[in-house]
């Protein structure tokens, strides 16, 4: 235990450090700042690092204006030479955590991150590892890295894990109100990050070891994948009946008790859900333990964007025409509504399948001026115009931003795809025919 340290973050005296200023690393490094820590964030990417020291965030939940106070205030600033590590009492790992090509973890982000860490470990410091991960990396990962360094666990330094939650472009919920889970590789790690989080975090949950905190992520994110599963399955189960799977959800989350509404969509994208609970099942694996909820969730999700497009065909195939030679204009590419973030987004899946079979695809994305789609070269975004609307053969509705005019989209395109429900209370007797909803 450290009085030393402990008494610098109390105090707010203490130097933090964030390496890897992403979506969950700038937000964080900022809500430090802003708790009047002073905060040396760390990237590869020089690009990010001079956008932050000219006071101009990159990332849409973090204000320009708050960047530029902060840096001005002089408690926020921004590195890509990793010796100022060594400036600072705590240091929290914010970086990827991919898949690789065979869906295993790759941790590769983390270990070059841990080797910087280790060059400058120093004693009194805490390190704090927030990337998602299968349970066990803190322990038998980063803590035989920093023991290397001959420093001692609990007298010079301390180790936990503690999962970051950010739900990018959610207004109500950001870090500062989102309850923080803390569990340190021994007592002394977990009460001493719990100190540094409680500088900013209202709530923080301490648990009794980094596993169970690494676990608790991975539940998370494992039971909104599982759920989505569901109702994606029954959306289709619904569309072979011929019955409105969203009227029936609605149905079902009247029940006060006992039912939570997930809903359903064109597949599940962004840097968590399809990728973290292949973190889980991989580690299970290797202790001989098959996750099956996990892959065939995974196996319901990932085959929607396939689905979409069979709305797509069946919904031309209604007004007589084919696939190949359609124009189709996909509204919406982000994974999710009012953010710019197209990693794993279904849209890259059905834009890719629609040009496959033929189909002559263009998009339009207020957050998304540009998008590649895998050996098919960048597509621009277009103005959603009315000749634009018109001159299409089918709207493929994606995602809900909420800055898009759904009625003129239904009043315009010949035919609407409409995997978001956003048509439904929009919808007149004369569009009859001419929406299909997933
Ligand atoms: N984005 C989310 O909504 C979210 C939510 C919860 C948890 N997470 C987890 O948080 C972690 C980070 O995700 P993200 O979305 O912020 O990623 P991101 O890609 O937005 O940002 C990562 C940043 O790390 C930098 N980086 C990579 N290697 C580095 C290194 N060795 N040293 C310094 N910088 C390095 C990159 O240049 C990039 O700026 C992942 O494990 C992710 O699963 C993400």
């Amino acid at each position: 235990m450290s009085i030393e340290l402990l008494v610098k973050l109390k105090e707010r005296r203490a130097v933090v450090g964030v390496i890897g200023l992403g979506y969950v690393g700038l937000p964080l490094a900022v809500e430090f700042a802003r708790g009047g820590l002073k905060v040396i964030g760390f990237d590869l990417d020089k690009s990010r690092v001079d956008s932050i020291n000219r006071g101009q965030s990159y990332i849409p939940d973090v204000q320009t204006e708050m960047v530029g106070a902060l840096v001005e205030r002089g408690n926020l600033a921004a590195a890509t030479d990793f010796s100022r590590l060594a400036e600072t009492d705590a240091v929290i790992i914010c970086v990827p955590t991919p898949l690789r090509k065979t869906k295993e973890p790759d941790i590769s982000y983390i270990l070059a991150a841990a080797e910087e860490v280790k060059a400058y470990l120093h004693s009194p410091q805490l390190v704090v590892l927030e990337s998602t991960t299968y349970p066990g990396t803190t322990d038998e990962v980063v803590l035989p890295m920093l023991k290397d360094t001959g420093l001692t666990l609990d007298k010079d330094f301390f180790l936990a894990f503690s999962p970051e939650r950010v739900d990018p472009g959610n207004k109500q919920y950001q870090t500062h109100n989102i309850p923080k889970v803390v569990g340190g590789v021994s007592a002394a790690s977990t009460e001493t990050a719990a100190a540094l989080y409680k500088t900013i975090v209202g709530e923080v949950h301490t648990v009794s070891s980094a596993r169970v905190a690494e676990t608790a992520k991975l539940l998370e994110n494992t039971y909104r994948s599982v759920n989505i599963g569901l109702v994606n399955e029954m959306a289709q189960l619904c569309y072979h009946l011929g019955i409105d799977s969203w009227e029936v959800i609605e149905a079902a989350a009247t029940k006060p008790f006992g039912f939570m509404a997930f809903y359903p969509g064109p597949g599940i994208g962004g840097h968590c859900i399809p990728l973290d609970p292949h973190y889980l099942s991989w580690k299970a694996r290797l202790h001989g333990f098959e996750a099956r909820f996990i892959g065939l969730a995974e196996d319901v999700n990932s085959h929607m964007p396939n689905h979409v497009v069979q709305l797509v065909q069946d919904g031309l195939n209604a007004q007589t025409k084919p696939v190949k030679g359609s124009r189709i204009l996909v509204v919406g590419v982000a994974y999710k509504r009012d953010i710019n973030d197209v990693r794993e987004s279904p849209a890259l899946g059905i834009v890719d399948q629609l040009i496959h079979k033929g189909a002559s695809v263009s998009y339009h994305d207020p957050f998304v001026p540009e998008m590649s789609v895998d050996g098919r070269g960048a597509l621009a975004s277009v103005a959603l115009t009315d000749e634009t609307l018109s001159a299409c053969d089918c709207a493929v509705i994606v995602t809900d931003h909420s800055d898009v005019d759904y009625g003129r989209v239904l009043k315009l395109a010949p035919l609407v795809v409409d995997t978001r429900n956003v048509t439904r209370r929009l919808a007149m007797p004369e569009h009859e025919g001419k929406v299909v909803r997933l």
